[in-house]
């Protein structure tokens, strides 16, 4: 089970534009040099469907439906990460969503190329963390 990894675990998503960009494998380079163990991963695609559902919160933005098309664009890379403090060390790792306000050195500083292009996705709480997990992978499929 997953749930007694909480507090330890987060889920990133390296988005269709950075898998395109072929920045991969920069970006996992990166995030286990910032000592996050990848303890699930998987190349995949989000149809409209299951980018609708995974983004339901903040259905009433204004973005939404570009949101929606974007991660359904092309393949995505999804992965698990576990390391103390996971969620607010990735976050900080990530940088700001806007990559213009994303500091020096962070992923999006470095990858990303505008608010909707931001290249990498990290869960925003331990909760979700754990909801974000279990959308895109199963627990046969994890390796604590
Ligand atoms: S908010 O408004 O604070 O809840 O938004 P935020 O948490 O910063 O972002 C939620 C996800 O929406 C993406 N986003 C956008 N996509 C397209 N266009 C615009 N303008 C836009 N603003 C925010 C943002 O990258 C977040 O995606 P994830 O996958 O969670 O990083």
């Amino acid at each position: 089970m997953i749930d007694h990894m909480f507090g330890k675990i987060t889920l990133s998503i390296i988005k269709p534009d950075a898998v395109q960009k072929g920045y991969v494998s920069p970006i996992l380079y990166k995030i286990v040099h910032a000592g996050f163990h990848i303890i699930a991963i998987k190349i995949t695609e989000l149809s409209k469907k299951s980018a609708t559902k995974f983004y339901a919160e903040h259905k009433k933005k204004l973005f939404f439906e570009s949101l929606v098309k974007f991660m359904s664009s092309g393949p995505i890379v999804s992965v698990i990460l576990k390391k103390e403090n996971a969620v607010k060390d990735f976050r900080i790792l990530i940088g700001e969503t806007n990559p213009v306000h994303a500091k020096k050195g962070t992923i999006r500083n470095l990858y990303a190329t505008s608010l909707e292009k931001n290249a990498i996705h990290g869960s925003d709480s331990n909760q979700n963390a754990i909801k974000e997990c279990l959308f895109y992978f199963s627990n046969r499929e994890i390796f604590f």
